[in-house]
């Protein structure tokens, strides 16, 4: 096999997102950790992924559950030892899964080392390893930039009388990524883990590691008052530089050592996101995968989505993809996109062959195979500070970041034998894995053995997609390789809706339901909430 054959097993590959805090406890303190991981790694394989990314677990004071890293090249006691990590890794291969793990390289913990030394004056050697600055005459700070968790995001130090620069948390610092030192270290740190065995990274907040060094206010939106400030400002100053390209080409050349292995990065620039997404990725000398915001969103007809892959499909023909229907920041799609839908397993397949079949790869989220619903939790049950700063117009991310449901008959659902760092929604319960793995027709199984079926179906993983369309109820669109043509219909409503296929010619492949009866005149009609897949047989 020749190098680039080798490193493109991401290209079209299913991520397995697993929120480490939430997947399963052994330690029996209520939060889950890595050993927990490697214990669930026969259910990971059988479902059909090729893949994990594992949110934090770095040593962590854990204001941003694990976001906030105070030492790059060591686990939290709460999650664990790097004896652990590196039985996971081991493991994992065995399994057939490779391991991609978060690299929070743009910010650490106000409790980092580096950050200590930094803030204790102006002249220490990592002095200038933050974003530091002096007030206005009237002590205000330079500018006008805000952080993504509301409030300025400059935060006034006392000890060097200087405002410092956090786009999250205050308690966690931006690092200066102009200053080359910085740089060095972070790649280093990256190193450590490659040489652990890891096979990727995925790149949190990527488009943050450099900001405007004239510190320039960024230009309003005009467009009104919104619930969160930060979507009030056009954010071309404080993120989103030109300089990130040079870092990530850095970065890929010292990847591109470790045989493939890859990289994904988090890219949400605002309106930008797509420049920036085909910016990072198109060649071979940067980033390999974008991770795309746009099915995050609460739009979900068939025009808004075929208006997405439209512009993608222009825009980024030489980068690379990866969506995502749910992660630890975003409403469960099962309640951003279905609250209102009645027959929710059939919503929950239609949703895996929609993000099975779309040019790119895909990232499942914890929980996405069971179906589960953002969990509802009260306030005083809250732990995400972004959640408890702006309830209730936005309650947090605590609803998607549950606990799993292994075991309907077990506490805590199987995840733990003690109470969970946050409680498990009641509604999850039937929905536990154990009870699906029982019933042949349900959401669980037909992950598995969708997945199981797109394995072998290389067209869906690095096929062309073309001919994206959309009715009020159907999205439809092909995907195509030198031998076949596959064509996919969704329909997104829960009435039937008429197709018209380009040829009576077609075959069947697969479907969420019974398969479509064809028509002489080349028409189907598809049950409500039916997908499927045909190939056209002349
Ligand atoms: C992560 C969030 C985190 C933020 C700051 C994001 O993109 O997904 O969970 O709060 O970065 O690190």
């Amino acid at each position: 096999m020749t190098n680039d054959a080798q490193q493109s097993w991401w290209k079209g590959a299913v991520l397995y997102q697993i929120y480490p805090r939430s997947f399963q406890d052994t330690s029996s303190n209520g939060i889950g950790d890595l050993a927990g991981i490697t214990s669930r790694l026969s259910y990971i394989r059988e479902l059909g992924v090729d893949a994990i990314w594992i949110s934090p677990f770095f040593t962590s004071p854990m204001k941003d559950f694990g976001y906030d890293v105070s030492d790059y090249r060591d686990v939290d006691p709460l999650f664990g030892t790097l004896d652990d990590f590196k039985i996971l890794v081991e493991e994992a291969h065995k399994n057939g899964l490779k391991v991609l793990i978060d690299q929070v390289l743009s910010h650490t913990s106000d409790q980092h080392p580096w950050f200590a030394e930094s803030r204790q004056n102006k002249t220490n050697p990592k002095a200038d390893w933050y974003v530091w600055v002096d007030p206005e005459e009237d002590g205000t700070p330079p500018n006008n930039w805000l952080s993504v968790f509301g409030g300025s995001s400059w935060q006034w130090d006392t000890r060097r009388c200087q405002y410092y620069l956090h786009n999250y948390l205050k308690e966690q610092p931006d690092l200066n990524f102009h200053n080359p030192e910085v740089v060095q270290a972070q790649l280093d740190n990256v190193q450590f883990w490659l040489d652990l065995g890891v096979d990727g990274f995925r790149l949190d907040t990527a488009p943050y590691y450099y900001h405007d060094k004239q510190l320039r206010s960024n230009p309003a939106k005009h467009q009104g008052t919104d619930i969160k400030p930060y979507q009030m400002q056009q954010h071309i100053y404080d993120i989103a530089r030109p300089e990130a390209v040079e870092f990530f080409q850095k970065l890929r050349l010292l990847m591109d050592q470790y045989p493939e292995t890859t990289l994904l990065g988090e890219v949400d620039g605002g309106d930008r996101t797509l420049q920036l997404m085909s910016d990072y990725t198109s060649g071979d000398d940067r980033m390999h995968m974008a991770y795309s915001f746009e099915l995050l969103s609460d739009h979900h007809s068939p025009d808004y989505i075929s208006t997405v892959l439209s512009k993608y499909t222009a825009v980024l023909d030489k980068g690379w993809v990866c969506w995502s229907l749910g992660n630890h920041d975003t409403i469960r799609s099962m309640t951003r996109w279905g609250a209102d839908i009645e027959d929710k397993e059939n919503f929950a397949k239609l949703l895996l062959l929609m993000s099975g079949t779309l040019k790119g790869s895909v990232c499942l989220y914890q929980g996405e195979e069971l179906g589960l619903p953002e969990a509802d939790v009260a306030f005083e049950d809250l732990q995400d500070p972004y959640g408890i700063d702006f309830w209730p117009e936005y309650k947090g991310r605590d609803g998607c970041r549950t606990p799993m449901v292994w075991d309907a008959r077990q506490p805590y659902g199987g995840f733990s034998i003690t109470d969970p760092w946050l409680p498990i929604d009641p509604h999850h319960i039937p929905l536990a894995a154990d009870n699906q793995e029982r019933h042949e027709d349900s959401t669980l199984k037909f992950y598995q053995n969708f997945l199981a079926w797109r394995k072998t179906q290389q067209i869906l993983k690095t096929g062309e997609i073309s001919n994206i369309e959309a009715t009020d109820s159907v999205l439809s669109y092909r995907r195509t390789d030198e031998n076949s043509a596959y064509l996919i219909y969704l329909n997104f409503s829960e009435q039937e809706q008429q197709i018209t296929l380009p040829s009576k010619h077609v075959a069947c492949l697969y479907s969420n339901q019974r398969m479509p009866e064809i028509h002489p005149d080349s028409t189907a009609t598809l049950a409500p909430l039916q997908g499927f897949i045909a190939t056209i047989s002349e």
